[in-house]
């Protein structure tokens, strides 16, 4: 090995007018060479950003300067001199460095893609050599940015009096609404282990610890089907507070989101936060996590078409409409034709639409009267040159299906202000929610999480009308966060596993040790929970969760550069009392990269 001949003075990116005149020694990466015959031009790039270096075709270096490639490691003294034309672009264009002295580090094989933001390379490749793209500065920074506000939650938490505890990865496997990552536990032999889908359990038991409040920048892992911006292993910010309900939780965690927006981005959120009730959010939104960069809100006129000529609408449960504004020359019918699909990938069973005009054209115009469309016009204001989407069903189906549509537009009109940030809380969550298929009840958030009070009584006989004391941060359209006050009471909580169909003996085995924990002094407690990766994605405005995380996950859970998840020896899966009955697994990275493109975009 070739020992480093100088210790570096300065970072390349850095570099400015001032330094004209000094020596310099920087050290990096050849971003490209360009040889003009008697001067030859390098750009070096480190970790802040690329400068340039000259080299004359009578200086010694001249030859080894020539032999530089793509990517090549080199060290280079010089001397900063001022650039005869300035490049604007760069901030290090006023200034170039006239080079004395170059030393060759590494080689490097021709990088299969650009280091470059622009690269356009394929999504697979960039992951199959993630070494390479995050050279790019676009990722650096991203990850800059993600370390700095992990240091700002650490300093906003510990000024609130919160400590950080670290919570175990080997835990027990206990189902908590998504699946669990098993890990085989060799010295017990049949026993597994399961990676915590969050810190839930063990954060409660810190509040009956006495501890008053925790924090921590958790790892989680969730084996789920993964839908665009999750990812199989992510970190949340995990919070917990003892002698605290909603209120505080939430002025605490939007302090924190305040704090956030303010120091990375310059944005001022509103003090307190908007707090939409989830009823509210579904009738007006379709969603629990409504956009607000965009108005557009739905209507409901179940009652304004329930004497409508057409059946669909005269029959259903809930009709609702949506208008868009100066929309209908906008969709064409093929258009028209692909939001009807995108409402049945929803549950609608079909989507009626109407181009207000002097003559209203829609396909069940025939079925309506004059009388009809003015109760609807009434109720919608819906004015000539606008779209109505109309969707009949039940009430969360045109709901959801809507509210579905209702994004779908805003994009293809392009009505979201991006420059905006619309932050809000969606409350008073359903409890429990029915499951038609099992044909039972689950806990919508957590099976810890408190009702409220209210509702209490009609746990039992009418499990679906029952609201929890649990809320949600929802940014531009994201959930950043959700958390809940818990139960923190031996008999509510068996009440409440009861209710979720749990037998006695399974309460006993699965959560024995919470519920006993609970007779022993629980103080009320509450907690919350953001998405640090989600987090990032909001500040570093990207809408790839993969570009906040250094080596993210494909959609299929797997990773392209060290093709985990892989295949074990025999001897190692006997050593842990494990049989495969798998053939083969697929090793093959086409056809894994397949799955790493966003569906959703
Ligand atoms: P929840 O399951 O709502 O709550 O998770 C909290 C937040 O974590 C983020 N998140 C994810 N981010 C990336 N990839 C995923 N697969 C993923 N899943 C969740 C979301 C979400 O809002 N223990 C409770 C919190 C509590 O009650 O305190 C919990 O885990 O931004
Ligand atoms: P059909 O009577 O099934 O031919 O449907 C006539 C029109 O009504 C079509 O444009 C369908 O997409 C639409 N449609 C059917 N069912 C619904 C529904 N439940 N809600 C809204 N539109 C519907």
């Amino acid at each position: 090995m070739e020992r480093l001949r100088w210790k570096r003075t300065d970072y390349c990116g850095e570099l400015r007018e001032t330094d004209i005149d000094r020596e310099v020694v920087v050290a990096g990466w050849v971003q490209r060479e360009r040889d003009l015959g008697s001067l030859l031009f390098l750009d070096l790039r480190d970790t802040t950003g690329i400068v340039q270096a000259v080299v004359r075709d009578d200086q010694e270096i001249y030859k080894t300067a020539k032999s530089l490639g793509r990517e090549y490691v080199v060290m280079a003294k010089g001397q900063v001199a001022r650039r005869e034309a300035p490049n604007k672009e760069m901030p290090t264009g006023e200034i170039e460095i006239l080079l004395q002295e170059l030393q060759i580090l590494n080689v490097s094989e021709t990088p299969p893609i650009y280091i470059q933001d622009d690269d356009n390379a394929q999504e697979s490749l960039r992951l199959r050599y993630r070494y390479l793209d995050l050279r790019k500065g676009s990722l650096q920074k991203r990850l800059r940015t993600r370390a700095k506000i992990c240091r700002i939650t650490r300093d906003y938490l510990d000024t609130h009096r919160f400590t950080e505890v670290e919570t175990p990865m080997l835990t027990k496997p206990t189902p908590e609404g998504a699946r669990d990552y098993l890990v085989p536990s060799r010295v017990n032999p049949g026993a597994f282990y399961a990676l915590p889908q969050s810190p839930q359990l063990f954060k409660q038991l810190l509040m009956v610890s006495g501890l008053d409040r925790y924090y921590q920048l958790a790892k989680c892992f969730r084996d789920e089907d993964l839908r665009a911006n999750r990812q199989p292993e992510f970190t949340q910010i995990d919070i917990e507070m003892s002698f605290a309900e909603e209120k505080e939780v939430m002025e605490l965690a939007e302090g924190l989101t305040r704090t956030l927006f303010k120091e990375v981005k310059e944005i001022d959120l509103p003090d307190p936060f908007p707090v939409l009730r989830y009823e509210e959010a579904m009738n007006r939104f379709g969603t629990d996590k409504p956009d607000l960069r965009f108005a557009m809100e739905l209507q409901t006129i179940t009652e304004e078409v329930a004497e409508s000529g057409f059946r669909v609408f005269a029959e259903a449960e809930c009709v609702r409409a949506l208008r868009v504004e100066d929309g209908a020359a906008h969709y064409s019918r093929k258009a028209l034709d692909k939001l009807t699909e995108k409402a049945k990938t929803y549950g609608a069973k079909g989507l009626v639409w109407m181009k207000w005009a002097e003559e209203v054209q829609s396909p069940v115009a025939k079925f309506l009267t004059e009388g009809d469309l003015k109760k609807i016009q009434d109720k919608t204001g819906v004015q000539n040159g606008d779209l109505l989407l109309i969707v009949a069903d039940e009430e969360e189906v045109s709901a959801i299906a809507l509210g579905q549509l209702r994004l779908q537009v805003a994009r293809d009109l392009d009505r979201i202000d991006a420059s905006k940030t619309e932050a809000l809380w969606v409350t008073e969550f359903p409890l429990f929610e029915y499951d038609k298929e099992d044909g039972r009840f689950y806990a919508k958030h957590h099976p810890f999480t408190h009702p409220h009070p209210d509702d209490i009584e009609k746990m039992e006989s009418d499990p679906a009308s029952v609201r929890a004391l649990a809320y949600d941060i929802v940014i531009n359209g994201e959930e950043a966060g959700g958390g809940s006050v818990r139960i923190h009471d031996r008999e509510l909580q068996e009440r409440m596993f009861r209710v979720l169909g749990l037998r006695e003996e399974e309460v006993q085995q699965k959560f024995g040790f919470m519920t006993e924990a609970f007779t022993f002094g629980a103080p009320p407690h509450a907690g919350i929970a953001f998405g640090l990766d989600r987090l990032v994605m909001e500040l570093t405005d990207t809408d790839n969760i993969r570009d906040v995380i250094a080596f993210p996950k494909t959609q299929s859970a797997t990773c392209l550069m060290t093709e985990a998840p892989g295949k074990v020896s025999e001897e190692q899966l006997q050593e842990l009392g494990i049989s495969c009955t798998f053939e083969e697994i697929t090793n093959d990275s086409t056809e894994r990269s397949a799955s790493c493109e966003n569906p959703e975009s």
